[in-house]
């Protein structure tokens, strides 16, 4: 060996060798500590989670309102007694997609256009409350309103051809869903195909009868084969709801008999079907204007 010969560096021993960076410049160390905005934080933390965006207008939602509010489906059928709070939860579900989805178009269905303006009235409340740190209004009529982002949310009544004009719809909600004339289902299901948009449907139960009652009858079948339904299910019974007094209910069940368990326990009951005619429900509900009117900006 020559004397010139080097010998071989030994290899750091595994697991004490470690890379020390040099320190950051101190402008960057600056940019890195400096806190971010509290109003950027809520902003990204409501946005993924619509609870907290309830929250920020005043309503805690209950475990199961959570569950509904977290959910990821694209179809969901909501099954509830009456008063547990289905609308407040989709009132905040639609402000959230109108807020954090710029451009979406929320439509919200119900048997009468007086009843989708119930649903309605609840999001404007919800995006009163929230402020224009979260929504800003660029019109407000009686049956839409437009966002500073180009969201839009407009109240209908759930007949076929009042929503065939809209496309790259983004949620679609069907309030008394159990109520709702079959025709509507046919005409919302393509335009929630090319858009990849949500539908909700929530309603107490009216009977074996109607499309709510089918696709949930069909989504339970599923549900028993072990197979994927084409809806996640969501049923809460007025038991459950901790606004509704047990005394209340036991007056109720007295006076209402076998409905008690359409009203309050989410039964689809064999009775309804034989009693009431689906055309009859549909033309006592439908006392709406014959002209389809988004009316006069207020704001
Ligand atoms: N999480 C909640 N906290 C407090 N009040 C609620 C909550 N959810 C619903 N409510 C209230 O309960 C009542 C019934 O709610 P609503 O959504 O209209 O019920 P539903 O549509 O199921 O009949 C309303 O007065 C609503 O403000
Ligand atoms: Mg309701």
């Amino acid at each position: 060996m020559s004397a010139l010969a080097v010998a071989p560096a030994a290899s750091p021993p595994l697991g004490i060798w470690r890379y020390t960076p040099p320190p950051l410049p101190r402008e960057a160390r600056l940019r890195v500590v400096r806190p971010i905005e509290p109003g950027v934080v809520t902003d990204i933390r409501c946005a993924l989670d619509p609870c907290l965006l309830s929250e920020r207008a005043g309503l805690v939602p209950d475990p199961w309102q959570r569950e509904l509010l977290r959910a990821p489906d694209r179809q969901i059928l909501v099954n509830c007694s009456r008063q547990v709070g289905k609308s407040e939860t989709t009132a905040t579900l639609a402000s959230h997609t109108a807020i954090y989805t710029p451009g979406a178009i929320v439509l919200l269905l119900s048997p009468s256009l007086r009843q989708s303006g119930l649903l309605f009235a609840k999001v404007k409340r919800r995006l009163k409350d929230l402020g224009g740190d979260f929504a800003e209004l660029e019109t407000d009529n009686a049956l839409s309103v437009r966002l500073s982002n180009g969201s839009e949310i407009h109240s209908l009544p759930g007949k076929g051809e009042t929503v065939r004009g809209f496309s790259g719809v983004t949620l679609i909600i069907v309030d008394e869903a159990a109520f709702i004339a079959d025709d509507l289902i046919t005409a919302v299901s393509p335009m929630l195909a090319t858009s990849g948009g949500r539908l909700i449907l929530l309603s107490t139960p009216f009977g074996k009868r109607g499309v709510f009652y089918e696709e949930w009858a069909a989504a339970e079948r599923a549900v028993a084969a072990r197979q994927t339904p084409a809806y996640a299910l969501f049923t809460v019974r007025a038991e459950e709801c901790p606004r509704i007094p047990a005394a209340f209910l036991a007056e109720e069940r007295r006076k209402l008999g076998v409905l008690y368990q359409q009203e309050y326990g989410c039964q689809f009951l064999d009775v309804i079907t034989a009693l009431f005619r689906h055309e009859d429900v549909a033309a006592a509900l439908d006392n709406d204007l014959e002209a389809y009117d988004f009316g006069e900006e207020v704001a």
